[in-house]
């Protein structure tokens, strides 16, 4: 198979991570017999210093040109005073508005070598296997109307939560479908004891669900996940929740596995006629300007990107499972970055992709 792959090393560790990658890309590519053909394009505050914007066009015709698109991260401290318009992350929500892909997963699970690496006692993190399916498209970061105006003591700050029934009719039914392969348990998570938007996401959720009798269905207000996640993350198949909530859930996920540097993320939109999804891939994680350039960065996150893009966008289900396990044996080895409190002196991220490679 030949593989177009559009790479946005974005800002910060970014590049750092996006390197190791694209190493295991090219390795597992090699190993398995496929071709990869890869560009590279601009994304964030590196745009925005040579181009001007966050998202320049020529960014956004490579990613419909690619089959699928990895992404490092963006964000510089130097932008935290400007307005959303002209922020780097205004070019991460740019390109995954203009994929359409409206469906961010990210799954949350353990790993027996990590366990002393979480913050939760052993017992209660051991076993956590589940997947956050966060709507990506709507929600308060796209709604209108949004921003700042007037003056003085009146001078208001503006933004909605919106949602229509279709957006939340198809990142429902993206969650059931997973739940069918899985434990076959779907917790909606949202705030409907305050919120409309929320009465409409529970009431089409239950609509959706009704389509899927195999499947079991529950809600809970989003402060009441936030705690449960860390009470009892076991209990947990597929959360399904909209884009702010799933922004701070997937975080508070995130370092139930032991850090933020592990987990990573697919978005995916339109399913082509072959079956594959058009996808844009890339760790939870942000940019780290405080560790970039140091080599310190943990690269598992964004090559668990690479293990979920040969997943969903070129159906290469043995070779994702290689990587995946690569990850494992990496894991086990205690060849770790600083992140995952390594016991011995912890591994640089060149090292951390070059052992994933040597394990496959
Ligand atoms: C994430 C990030 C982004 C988000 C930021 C960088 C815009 O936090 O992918 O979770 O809020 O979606
Ligand atoms: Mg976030």
């Amino acid at each position: 198979m030949k593989m177009n792959v559009l790479v946005l090393p974005g800002d910060g560790i970014g590049t750092e991570v996006t390197r190791e990658a694209v190493r295991v890309l090219q390795h597992v590519a090699a190993k398995f017999g496929h071709e990869v053909q890869l560009t590279e394009g601009l994304l964030g505050g590196v745009a925005i210093h040579k181009t001007g914007v966050p998202l320049p066009e020529e960014t956004e015709k490579l990613a419909h040109a690619c089959d699928a698109t990895l992404l490092g991260a963006v964000g510089l401290p130097e932008f935290d005073d400007a307005p959303p318009q002209q922020r780097p992350e205004k070019g991460l929500l740019g390109i995954r508005k203009a994929l359409g892909v409206y469906a961010n997963l990210r799954p949350v699970r353990s790993f027996r070598s990590l366990l002393d690496s979480s913050p939760l006692k052993n017992e209660r993190v051991d076993g956590v296997d589940m997947i956050i399916v966060r709507e990506l498209n709507g929600g308060l970061y796209y709604g209108l109307p949004r921003g700042v105006e007037g003056e003085g003591a009146e001078e208001r700050g503006t933004n909605t939560m919106t949602y229509t029934r279709a957006e939340i009719q198809r990142i429902t039914r993206m969650a059931f479908e997973l739940a069918k392969n899985r434990r076959r348990k779907v917790t909606s998570v949202d705030k409907s004891n305050v919120l409309e938007t929320s009465q409409l996401w529970r009431k089409v959720v239950n609509e959706v669900a009704a389509e899927y009798p195999g499947v079991k269905c529950e809600h809970l207000l989003v402060d009441n996940a936030a705690m449960q996640l860390i009470l009892n993350p076991k209990q947990f198949d597929v959360m399904l929740t909209e884009n702010m909530f799933g922004d701070i859930l997937s975080d508070e996920g995130s370092v139930l596995s032991g850090s933020i540097g592990m987990l990573p993320s697919a978005s995916i939109g339109a399913q082509r006629p072959s079956g594959a999804w058009v996808g844009l891939y890339e760790p939870v994680h942000g940019s780290a300007p405080d560790i970039a350039g140091q080599n310190k960065a943990n690269p598992l996150g964004a090559i668990g990107s690479v293990a979920a893009m040969l997943e969903y966008s070129f159906q290469l289900l043995e070779e994702a499972a290689a990587v995946n396990r690569a990850i494992d044996a990496v894991l086990e080895s205690g060849n770790v970055t600083a992140d995952l409190r390594p016991k011995g002196a912890p591994a640089g991220t060149d090292q951390v992709g070059k052992a994933v490679c040597d394990a496959i």
